[in-house]
């Protein structure tokens, strides 16, 4: 009989979303006169149509693999250069950041890519996370066995904890003590907090300090609306020497189900050798992805290239504001009848204080009990989540009004 990965019995519970599902299946097994009512406000996934520009392009790439003049067999593993070039002109250059096409990865997922970016780095690290947090960061440290066991609060031994709290707007104080890597998302998930620019350059000089790497998350970056906000940490002087970025065409593009995404990886940012010698992680990301990963279709690429036409980028500026609209209407509904709201503003997440004497399960309970809405428990993202509920804003028009006036109601009671 093999032996198995240990690690993966310390996971303290099934993953969120996952677990989310499991208990909305069993009330719907148990209340099937509801089943219909359901309104899933829980995992963030988007319900409107691609933009007509990715579509009208992806068409067009099938016609493509239709002809042997134009089909297309392996990719480069990095992903096409138009692409490349495209995404390093609009997302980077564009805003005044100096990174080039060979430093970007194409792949079929962020969350994939935060969770194998492990692969390249050593499991001695300290490694820190806000909390509340994605749960992703946390579940593959634990997997990769960089982690102690769970604490009756959920939190692993070996982990850093910085709290995300009311108290600091939601953004994570810098830790007191060294750490190696350093996990930040911004625009956040869960709390849909942002960071301005004076914090997030409070982060650079951090990690410029004392030599440690972050991983920053920006998959909700298109949801920034205020000005001034950095969308990239490269917006911030001297950032490439010390960060990875995670992108998604999954919350702008509404790429949930076709898969897109990329990592920047700057030249020059290094880790260090059991022998002490500074090692290049591009390098080793690019011997990884070449290794494990085979690239996102010709097809879906061609669709993520026209998210940066003229069209395209009319037609997700219109899906975003349709989005952060949901989430106004969540917001002002939620306030009227009385709650804490935070979030919403320049993220798709509405982060919300659980009613007086409820746990965030107990609201998801009351919530799905008395309302057939499905939102996520804030304990789910971590200890310093606990008396929070998140909704997501990912979601029909229709059925995020038919979702307030039933939680108005409920809370009314
Ligand atoms: C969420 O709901 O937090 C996100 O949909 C998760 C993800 O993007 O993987």
């Amino acid at each position: 009989m093999p032996t198995v990965n240990d690690n993966f019995l310390k996971l303290a519970a099934g993953y969120l979303f996952p677990e989310i599902g499991r208990r909305v299946a069993e009330f719907a097994q148990a209340n099937p006169e509801a089943e219909a009512k359901i309104i899933k406000m829980g995992i963030g996934d988007v319900t409107e149509p691609l933009p007509e520009a990715c579509i009208v392009a992806m068409h067009k790439a099938v016609d493509d693999m239709s002809k042997r003049e134009s089909f297309h067999g392996y990719g480069p593993a990095q992903g096409y250069d138009w692409l490349r070039e495209a995404i390093v002109e609009h997302d980077y250059q564009s805003r005044g950041c100096d990174i080039a096409a060979d430093e970007v990865f194409l792949s079929d997922a962020s969350k994939c890519d935060c969770a194998n970016i492990l692969d390249i780095l050593g499991n001695d690290n300290t490694v820190a996370v806000s909390d509340p947090v994605y749960p992703v960061y946390v579940d593959t440290n634990v997997m990769a066995g960089n982690t102690g066991e769970a604490d009756d609060s959920g939190r692993y031994g070996g982990l850093v904890y910085l709290p995300a709290v009311e108290e600091n707007g939601f953004t994570p104080d810098l830790p007191t003590t060294r750490v190696d890597i350093i996990y930040l998302c911004f625009p956040n998930n869960p709390t849909g907090s942002v960071a301005t620019k004076e914090t997030l350059k409070k982060w650079v000089d951090y990690a410029r300090e004392h030599g440690s790497l972050i991983l920053f998350d920006a998959a909700y970056e298109a949801f920034v609306t205020e000005p001034g906000i950095p969308r990239s940490i490269y917006e911030i002087p001297g950032a490439r020497d010390v960060a990875i970025e995670f992108r998604s065409f999954s919350k702008n593009a509404g790429f949930t189900g076709t898969r897109c995404a990329f990592t920047v990886v700057p030249k020059g940012l290094t880790g260090k050798a059991a022998d002490g010698s500074s090692v290049e992680l591009h390098g080793l990301w690019k011997r990884r992805q070449s290794t494990k990963f085979n690239g996102v279709s010709y097809i879906i690429q061609r669709g993520a290239e026209a998210v940066y036409s003229e069209a395209g980028k009319e037609q997700i500026a219109e899906l975003v504001s349709f989005y952060l609209e949901n989430a106004r209407i969540i917001r002002e509904a939620l306030e009227q009848a009385g709650m804490t709201v935070f979030g919403g503003v320049n993220a798709p997440y509405v982060w919300v204080k659980t009613p007086e004497g409820q746990t965030s399960w107990q609201f998801f309970d009351t919530l799905l009990n008395d309302a057939n809405i499905v939102g996520t428990p804030g304990s789910g993202f971590g200890a310093a989540g606990e008396g929070y509920f998140r909704l997501s804003a990912f979601n029909s028009r229709e059925n995020v009004e038919e979702a307030m006036q039933r939680i108005g109601a409920v809370l009314a009671v």
